[in-house]
């Protein structure tokens, strides 16, 4: 690939990176808002799901930054880029399967407090759980995508 190429990509990722960042910003204080402005108000973060989304949402913003400031401009040098690179994968598809078990937590959640008849298959539920499955099939894709499959030194 030459290095056009490289830097385009590098750039539509960063863009879409922080498009999703901006997203959930939205996403994040509509949540919090649904809380704080309810009369009364609803506590904050005592669900499972709001502690694995918010750490999600924090090591997104932190993911985002260095990859920034270390990969998209030229102020770190080829050793510390190099460095950080494996890094960058893992806590890449580490956070991606945070946002997945956050996703579902709050479908859960959210389906067992609202909808009253879950227990019965109705379309309500069934809608929640097929948007569950097209989430995991997302993933599944994804993290597809991701995997290297090298067959190479390996000892059979
Ligand atoms: C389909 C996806 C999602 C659904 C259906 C959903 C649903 C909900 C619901 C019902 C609440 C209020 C109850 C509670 O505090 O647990 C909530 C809160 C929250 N959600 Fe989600 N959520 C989803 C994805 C996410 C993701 C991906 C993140 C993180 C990036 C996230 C972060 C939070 C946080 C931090 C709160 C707590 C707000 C507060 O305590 O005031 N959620 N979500």
């Amino acid at each position: 690939m030459d290095q056009l190429m490289k830097t385009k990509l590098k750039m539509a990722h960063g863009v879409t990176m922080l498009v999703v960042f901006a997203m959930m910003i939205v996403a994040l204080k509509a949540a919090f808002d649904s809380h704080n402005l309810k009369t009364p108000p609803i506590p904050n973060m005592y669900t499972l799901h709001s502690w694995i989304g918010l750490t999600a949402a924090v090591l997104f913003g932190l993911q985002w930054i260095s990859g920034l400031t270390v990969f998209l401009f030229p102020i770190a040098g080829p050793k510390l880029r190099a460095n950080l690179l494996p890094f960058h994968q893992y806590y890449g598809s580490c956070i991606f399967g945070l946002v997945i078990a956050a996703s579902w937590m709050g479908l859960l959640e959210k389906s067992i407090w609202a909808i009253s008849d879950y227990s019965s298959k109705t379309g309500e539920g069934i809608l929640v759980n097929v948007l569950g499955l097209m989430i995991l099939f997302f993933g599944l894709g994804v993290t597809f995508m991701l995997s290297k499959f090298d067959k190479t030194n390996k000892e059979l």
